[in-house]
């Protein structure tokens, strides 16, 4: 579905991806791990178009994703969960999902995903004529979420939907990863959270200083000792 290959991404002079190559097939939960400053962000930004690649290639269906531009990218299937969310502070929850369906013109299916997206976010229903900036943390991530699931994508990305949460609500936002998931949704997982990320997760890539260094089933990524000692603290 989305096939990355020997992608070269740099900021100025300093090589942030110095070639990687990963794929997410359809139905998976595709893992990326990684310390911070380790590339994660800018590949998630470099698969969207928000930011240019030296070399290499990156396809969605078979269309080639670096001559797309970023909205057009949306209208493919992807959305994109940005790091720190980045939702409308100064519009209400409803208008910020709203937001999120400007790309469709199907009336009736787009309230019918509003719906939906207030039936898997309760919380949000509730706060529906609220100021998405005077919500939680967890709340405004779930907004993002929810958002994002309004262009009714078929895959979605995520770049560190735990950072900043407590670990109930990290629980919680994983709980409904896995959800979205089993309801058919692809998703490729961007997280510093390596035990959360690779327990959802079927398949995971680690990172280190913009290479891929290890790859793999997740679960058996989970009982390895080099990532254990590494990243999961153990
Ligand atoms: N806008 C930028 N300008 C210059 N360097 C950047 C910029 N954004 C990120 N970098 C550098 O690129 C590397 C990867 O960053 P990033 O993709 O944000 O990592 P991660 O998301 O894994 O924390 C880091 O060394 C970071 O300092
Ligand atoms: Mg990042």
């Amino acid at each position: 579905m989305l096939k990355v290959n020997d992608l070269k991404v740099c900021y100025g002079a300093i090589q942030a991806i110095k070639g990687i190559s990963l794929e997410v097939n359809e139905g998976e939960i595709v893992s990326l791990i990684g310390a911070n400053g380790a590339g994660k962000t800018t590949i998630l930004h470099t698969i969207t178009g928000l930011k240019k690649a030296e070399s290499g290639s990156v396809t969605l269906f078979d269309h080639n994703l670096l001559a797309t531009q970023p909205h057009k990218i949306v209208s493919l299937g992807m959305a994109h969960v940005p790091e720190g969310r980045h939702i409308f502070a100064q519009l209400t929850v409803e208008e910020n999902l709203e937001m999120g369906s400007y790309i469709r013109k199907d009336k009736a299916e787009i309230e019918a995903d509003k719906q939906q997206v207030f039936q898997r976010f309760p919380r949000l229903k509730e706060r529906r004529k609220q100021l998405a900036g005077t919500l939680s943390g967890g709340e405004q991530q779930m907004l993002a979420i929810g958002r994002a699931l309004m262009s009714n994508p078929k895959i979605l990305l995520l770049d560190e939907p735990s950072m900043g949460l407590s670990p109930l609500l990290v629980k919680e936002i994983f709980e409904i990863i896995k959800e979205v998931n089993q309801s058919g949704m692809t998703v490729l997982l961007v997280e510093q959270n390596a035990k959360m990320a690779l327990s959802v997760a079927s398949r995971a890539y680690v990172l280190e200083t913009g290479k891929v260094v290890m790859q793999g089933n997740a679960q058996e990524m989970l009982q390895n000792d080099q990532v254990r000692k590494a990243y999961l603290g153990a």
